[in-house]
């Protein structure tokens, strides 16, 4: 049994091409999405669609909400782009969800809006927070939304980032999760693409926002906004 968790694609093609040979093949049993399809990168409609054609569960991002609910006046880039069926989609996606595998119960979201950022070097204790809900505490929790994959353990468990496949920061490759049983062990995927390309479909598109920081960041990972 093999499960891929990836995130935040953030508009990027190349990257997403890419990661979809490497799935060609790992040959995933499922591929869970964990939020961020769309904003930033110059492609969110077809990133989007990937999403929706190549995964099989889903959790949504703070981009996915902000774009697909109209929260902020200065995306309309975006919503030119998608479209009110895609935006729809993009705003009722659930916040969070859970994934049971090698007898381990994982609380799985994407960052904001359901906590603040979290990243790998956060406190025990703010990570270790993330671990109870009302549902009960978790065994594990993998989440995305930092751009920056690891797999650590705290106090109570396991605590995961599924990296990001579009907008990566620290190492310019596009990433992901890999989770396989017998015996349990948990790989970050880590892809390269070109980079270039990438950058070079955000130079022939002048309406991008934030076009310059974008390109940076898909250059040399460090980010830019
Ligand atoms: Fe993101």
């Amino acid at each position: 049994m093999r499960i891929v968790l990836l995130a935040d694609l953030h508009g990027n093609w190349p990257a997403t091409q890419a990661m979809e040979q490497a799935l060609d093949r790992l040959q995933p049993d499922k591929t869970w999405f964990l939020g961020d399809a769309v904003g930033k990168g110059p492609a969110s409609r077809a990133c989007c669609d990937w999403v929706r054609t190549h995964c099989d569960a889903f959790v949504g991002g703070n981009w996915d909400y902000g774009i697909g609910g109209k929260e902020f006046p200065e995306d309309g880039y975006y919503w030119d782009q998608l479209g009110p069926e895609r935006m729809q989609w993009l705003r009722e996606l659930p916040r969070e969800a859970e994934l049971t595998f090698a007898g381990l119960r994982f609380r799985l979201f994407h960052g904001r809006p359901v906590t603040h950022l979290l990243k790998a070097q956060s406190p025990r204790e703010e990570l270790e927070a993330t671990f109870t809900t009302p549902a009960g505490t978790f065994d594990g929790v993998i989440f995305a939304d930092s751009h920056r994959p690891f797999v650590r353990t705290v106090n109570i468990g396991y605590i995961c980032n599924t990296g990001s496949v579009g907008n990566s920061m620290g190492v310019t490759r596009a990433h992901c999760l890999l989770l396989e049983d017998e015996p349990f062990r948990m790989t970050v995927v880590s892809v390269p693409y070109d980079n270039e390309a990438a950058a070079e479909e955000a130079r022939r598109d002048p309406g991008l926002p934030h076009r310059d920081a974008w390109i940076r960041e898909v250059l040399t990972g460090i980010y830019s906004r």
